[in-house]
């Protein structure tokens, strides 16, 4: 019987017992720190405390819950085996209606509309077409390819910045490092979709930041890590960035007493832009479970040394 050990640090994910049990009845799961979890030969995982994959000597897959595997690839012993993601086309939908809502709450000046309404004073903002609105996408993967669509179809200039040159109909597509400064200089409305990697870490900064043209928004969906919140608010309160939709935080749940929720121009969503079901997440391990028992390809593996 094929023996999976479900790990995570930094909470129980006892969410994903009852659909693993109903997706998988014939395998044994065990949760991490409970007795025999380190015999298992393929682990499930959030955030795995660092060395515990290591201590593993049956392991033979490792697998995210999510679409994110920066929480794996943060052990810094972490074994040279297969890891695979979940890649789910409802959790990219969901992502793109969240992208769609943010670049209209900028685009329409909610954040002054909403402002207004709670003063009770009615004034009329000036309007800009969509067709007149650049919204740029900084990662183009599973999640940022599924944007575009929605964006385009209200009119936006779509653009987008990748670590490898492609072609994407519709789309300006601006590639590596020595792009990203004339990425970011069309861009009024920038929405992260990196992955969190030493190269994206702290990408998000002063310097970065300072290239959107005066006026420009952010929306963060990747990871609070890919940001420099001291560097966000110093813009903000300088005036040249007009605000922020985070959806992500170093630390999560973000404190009620964190000065963020306070923030001017700051709108804090609580890690919801995009939410793989229980059952999704359960039905591609299933899949990779079973391709993993008749030796055969799996399914959303991650790239050897690319990190994401
Ligand atoms: N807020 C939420 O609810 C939520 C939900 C799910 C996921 N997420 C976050 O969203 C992230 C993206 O997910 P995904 O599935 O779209 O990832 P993905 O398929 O791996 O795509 C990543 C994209 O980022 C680009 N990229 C990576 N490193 C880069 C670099 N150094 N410079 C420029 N571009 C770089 C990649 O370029 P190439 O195309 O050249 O490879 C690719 O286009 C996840 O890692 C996770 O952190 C957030």
């Amino acid at each position: 019987m094929t023996k999976v050990a479900v790990i995570n640090e930094t909470g129980a994910l006892s969410f994903l017992t009852a659909p693993l049990e109903q997706a998988m009845p014939d395998v044994a799961f065990v949760h991490w720190p409970d007795p025999g979890w380190d015999t298992a030969e393929i682990a499930l995982c959030w955030r795995p405390p660092a060395g515990a994959l290591a201590s593993m000597p049956n392991l033979k897959l490792i697998h995210s819950i999510g679409a994110g595997v920066d929480g794996i690839m943060a052990d810094p012993q972490l074994p040279a085996l297969p890891i695979c993601r979940v890649v789910d086309g409802t959790l990219a939908a969901a992502m793109a209606e969240f992208i769609l809502w943010g670049a209209l709450y900028f685009h329409r000046q909610m954040d002054i509309v909403i402002r207004n309404a709670r003063d009770a004073h009615w004034h009329r903002l000036e309007q800009t077409a969509a067709r007149d609105r650049r919204v740029g996408l900084m990662g183009l993967g599973a999640l940022g390819i599924e944007a575009v669509g929605p964006l385009r179809s209200v009119g936006y200039q779509v653009s987008g910045w990748t670590r490898s040159p492609r072609e994407i109909e519709g789309v300006t597509v601006f590639s590596g490092e020595a792009a990203l400064p004339a990425f970011l200089a069309q861009t009024d409305i920038l929405v992260s979709l990196l992955p969190l990697t030493p190269q994206t870490r702290g990408i998000l900064n002063r310097a970065n930041l300072s290239q959107l043209p005066r006026g420009a928004a952010l929306i963060l969906c990747s990871r609070g890590e890919h940001l420099v919140m001291d560097d966000l608010v110093a813009l903000l309160r300088e005036g040249h960035l007009r605000g922020a939709i985070l959806d992500v935080f170093e630390t999560e749940p973000l404190p009620a007493d964190h000065p963020l929720w306070h923030e001017p121009g700051v709108l804090v969503t609580p890690h919801m832009a995009g939410l793989a079901k229980p059952r999704a997440i359960a039905a591609q391990f299933a899949e990779n479970v079973r391709r993993f028992t008749s030796g055969e390809p799996l399914l959303n593996r991650i790239e050897n040394g690319r990190g994401y």
